[in-house]
């Protein structure tokens, strides 16, 4: 059975680009292979994040996890740190990795400017912590976003580099994935570029409805459709959004109102809000009943350590026999 695997930083709160370009994915994928979805908390530590917010950051995301739906006993739900077989394997696979190809990653190029003054050997090696957590279960697909394609080709490139020079199969080669489509970029409110934590340009997962509908409503747009020209980039943010939680039928009526120049964006708006928070809502109600359960979230994640530890053990083992570790 093919394994898959997908994990998101403990940094902030899960927003709908996590959910609809990642999280989704993997929620429809836990019943049918072996599935793997972790907490990157050593991967957030690349920011230097408070010691007192560090765990709640964890706790807050697992809870979060729970309410989109991932099923703890049918996937192995974990965090990063638990299982440090992973940060073992990041050590050898550094061995393999160039500074060369980690220099030219275009996270990191944006990194150097976006935060010149904390550029750390964490950042740089960033993709290959990345591939031990891929490769750590000998994945073979993960649903990510459109922004983590490049890391999957050096998670590629590792675990090929890493059978040829020791003459072995331990690793498959995993592909990005999104069911045969293409993989999604969710737009932010703001009319460029793509939502996420860093951008503040987001809507969250558990966020209370009169926000959501103030956020939505002050989304940037355009002074109204131009004949004979294309959908400006704001405007065509908005639809595709809406694509992502509304109904066709609600899409379409709202494309032909634009073909035919009488749309009103604020009617518009108020359908993607409503649209936004009917998608929310269970999710939301969920998380406020599991945040607060500290024995379940313990219970998820001790069951969720043991698991990853046996596999991830199972995969190290083949690891250390290959580059030539032996016992005296
Ligand atoms: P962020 O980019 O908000 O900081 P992460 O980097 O932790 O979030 O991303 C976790 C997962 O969510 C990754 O698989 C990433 O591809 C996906 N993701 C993040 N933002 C988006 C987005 N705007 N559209 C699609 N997927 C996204
Ligand atoms: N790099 C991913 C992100 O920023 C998070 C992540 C870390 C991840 N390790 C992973 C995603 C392994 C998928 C598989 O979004």
């Amino acid at each position: 059975m093919e394994t898959v695997l997908s994990g998101i930083r403990s940094t902030g709160n899960l927003h709908i680009g996590n959910y609809l370009g990642a999280l989704r994915n993997f929620v429809r994928m836990q019943h049918d292979y072996r599935c793997f979805f972790f907490i990157a908390d050593l991967h957030s530590l690349t920011t230097h994040p408070h010691p007192d917010d560090f765990h709640g950051n964890v706790r807050r995301i697992l809870a979060q996890y729970l309410a989109a739906g991932i099923d703890p006993e049918a996937s192995t739900l974990y965090v990063q740190s638990d299982v440090p077989e992973i940060t073992e394997l990041y050590l050898l696979l550094n061995m393999i990795a160039y500074t060369g190809e980690l220099e030219r990653t275009t996270t990191f190029k944006d990194k150097i400017r976006l935060q010149p003054g904390n550029i750390n050997a964490g950042l740089l090696t960033y993709p290959v912590l990345m591939a031990a957590d891929i490769l750590i279960h000998r994945s073979h697909k993960v649903p990510v976003g459109k922004d983590q394609e490049q890391h999957l080709e050096l998670t590629r490139v590792f675990a090929r580099r890493f059978n040829n020079l020791y003459q072995c199969e331990v690793f498959p080669e995993p592909v990005a994935f999104n069911f045969g489509e293409e993989l999604i970029k969710v737009p932010g409110l703001d009319g460029s570029g793509k939502m996420g934590k860093s951008e503040g340009n987001g809507i969250y997962l558990v966020e209370d409805p009169k926000s959501i509908r103030k956020k939505v409503m002050s989304a940037v747009t355009d002074s109204g459709p131009v004949p004979g020209q294309p959908m400006s980039e704001p405007i065509s943010n908005l639809f595709t959004i809406l694509s992502l939680v509304a109904a066709p039928e609600t899409v379409r009526f709202f494309e032909e109102q634009y073909a035919a120049g009488t749309i009103r964006y604020g009617d518009l708006k108020k359908q993607l809000s409503e649209d936004i928070i009917g998608f929310l809502t269970p999710i939301r109600e969920r998380y406020l009943s599991i945040e607060s359960d500290s024995d379940y979230l313990r219970k998820v994640a001790a069951l969720g350590k043991d698991k990853a530890r046996e596999s991830a053990r199972a995969t190290l083992d083949l690891v250390r026999s290959a580059v030539g570790f032996k016992s005296f």
